[in-house]
């Protein structure tokens, strides 16, 4: 990974910047002004203290794999959510918290906070966007009694107006949940505890990666990681074993000939509502490998930990993968995180993967199967794997979903090879594209066929991409809708763009709006992470 960046002392807190700061990212003052503009439309006559922004993230490759503890490779992008925040303090019997949106879908909402310190109850079976907000606020919420008893127990937190202005598109697949999510735990912390307050980058990951598990969403870590540790100029190489670790790294400059690498995101505009689908699409798929990693562990006779910390309370894809390597190797050796041996280990992974599930490739395991593979009865594997969160299925596709979680590891662990090589060893910029683009288009191809996770419009928005000059084109984020990552040289760049935009978005949408169109594909720089700015 050339040039690759460590954290410095400065990169262990959340930065906090004014309109003086010399090193602000630069989209900030355009941004700050106008979401403080709105807020003094929005609440006349009152002025914000203070504004939080996180940025959404755009994964390159390594999908669906964050939550069996593979690492990824994402960046933070440009588009984000700005919150201005207006602390009222607490004289009035009822302190509240007010929400305005800058988006009428999203409209206006009031609660008011428990006056005995309790957190706020955040009802799972409704869909409404102040739920996204109480996920942030309750999860800072916990982490300001556990650290701070004193302070807040009994006491209720301060109320304030907060004006939201977002421009990550929603349900899309750059993770708004998480951009929303990440802004209001800081907001919550800094209104709390004085806007001088350090609020370390760790801290505020550990506290926000399970917030929406609170609205029924058993998302992993890279979202709210990308977010987070987001560098201008860097994407971001994501672990979550041994330690959570996120290392940015540039991609390499590449000279014969001279080019830039660029990644065009383009909207299908079909809006993927995670919590909506979510038994029949994402909560299902965490509960189809989690299956998976114990199925494989009882068939190889390996015994997998019990893990406190996942909701499950049972190991994970990765977690089989060690336990099978400690049981069985000679070195009796867990997977590090070193690239080659990494490699090694999950291509024995796959061939297990073949040999035990592949005779059920085509039939899937119905509950009955399952937990006859597991030893157990019907109704324990149920209670263990059924009823954590609400799902629906025919039968449970362990064959396809391992295959798919253990290749895509691989291909992250290939694709950081590639970008660990220097510029130069390339022969031609056109290897670069081409080693990259092959491992993202291999990554879309399980996505559609192993994941299920794809749609016609993204797999078309794929093809059509290719055709025009990209080397490497794939969904990203979870999919069933949202948005396509490609892999374009600068000077492509408006081919694809121009041949998405007459093949796909104007056959598609004939009546689409400039508006729509303008805001559908994003060129995006490798953007700055969360940050505070004080007014
Ligand atoms: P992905 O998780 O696939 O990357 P995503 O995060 O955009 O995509 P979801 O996880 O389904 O999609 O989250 C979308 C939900 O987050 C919305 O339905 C809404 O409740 C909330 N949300 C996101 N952005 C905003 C916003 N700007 N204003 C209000 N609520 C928002
Ligand atoms: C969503 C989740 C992430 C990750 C991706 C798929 O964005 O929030 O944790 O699982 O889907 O890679
Ligand atoms: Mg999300």
């Amino acid at each position: 990974m050339p040039d690759t960046s460590s954290n410095t002392e400065a990169d262990i807190y959340v930065p906090t910047y004014n309109a003086q700061s010399p090193d602000k990212p630069s989209v900030l003052d355009a941004k700050c002004s106008h979401v403080i503009k709105s807020f003094q439309e929005a609440f006349p006559g009152h002025t914000p203290d203070f504004i939080t922004r996180s940025p959404g993230r755009v994964n390159l490759i390594g999908e669906h794999i964050d939550y069996s503890d593979f690492s990824v490779l994402p960046m933070a992008i440009d588009v984000d959510m700005s919150l201005a925040v207006k602390i009222i303090p607490n004289e009035s019997k009822n302190p509240s918290i007010t929400l305005v949106n800058v988006d009428p879908q999203f409209a206006q909402r009031k609660f008011d906070l428990p006056l005995d310190g309790e957190y706020v109850t955040i009802d799972p079976s409704v869909s409404d966007w102040s739920n996204y907000f109480k996920c942030g606020l309750l999860v800072a919420h916990t982490f300001l009694k556990k650290h701070y008893p004193d302070k807040f127990n009994n006491v209720p937190l301060i109320g304030l107006e907060v004006f939201c202005l977002g421009d990550v598109p929603v349900g899309s697949g750059l993770s708004s949940s998480t951009a929303f999510i990440c802004a209001v735990a800081l907001t919550i912390i800094k209104a709390n505890m004085g806007l001088a307050y350090p609020v370390k980058k760790s801290d505020l990951l550990k506290m926000t990666i399970t917030a929406e598990h609170y609205v029924g969403v058993n998302n992993g870590g890279m979202d709210q990681a990308t977010s987070i540790w987001g560098q201008e100029g860097h994407a971001l190489y994501v672990q979550f074993k041994p330690t959570l670790t996120a290392t940015p790294f540039k991609f390499p400059e590449l000279i014969s000939p001279p080019t830039e690498i660029q990644f065009v995101i383009a909207n299908t505009l079909v809006v993927a509502n995670k919590f909506e689908t979510g038994p029949i699409n994402y909560n299902l798929r965490v509960v189809e490998v989690i299956v998976a990693a114990n199925v494989l562990a009882s068939m190889c006779g390996v015994a997998l930990a019990y893990d406190p910390e996942s909701d499950f309370q049972k190991g994970n894809l990765r977690d089989f993968m060690n336990a099978y390597f400690i049981t069985f190797s000679k070195d009796k050796d867990c997977w590090n995180g070193g690239v080659e041996n990494g490699i090694e280990k999950l291509n024995k992974m796959l061939e297990l993967v073949e040999e035990k599930l592949g005779p059920y490739a085509e039939s899937g395991f119905t509950v009955d199967q399952a937990a006859f593979s597991l030893g157990c009865s019907r109704e324990e594997f149920t209670r263990n794997y059924l009823t954590v969160v609400p799902i629906r299925f025919q039968v449970l596709k362990l064959y396809q979903r391992a295959k798919h979680v253990f290749s895509e590891a691989l291909r992250v662990l290939e694709a950081v090879k590639v970008i660990m090589r220097d510029g130069q060893d390339f022969k031609s910029s056109i290897d670069f594209f081409e080693q990259f683009g092959t491992l993202m288009n291999q990554s879309q191809e399980s996505c559609a066929n192993m994941y299920e996770c794809s749609t016609p419009e993204l797999n078309e928005m794929c093809e059509i991409a290719l055709q025009n000059g990209s080397y490497g084109s794939r969904l990203t984020g979870a999919g069933w809708g949202g948005c396509t990552v490609h892999l374009v040289p600068n000077e492509n760049v408006e081919q694809v763009k121009n041949a998405l935009v007459e093949q796909y978005y104007k056959k598609r949408y004939p009546y689409i709006t400039q508006q729509v169109l303008g805001n559908a594909i994003i060129v995006s720089k490798p953007a700055s992470g969360t940050c505070e700015y004080i007014i």
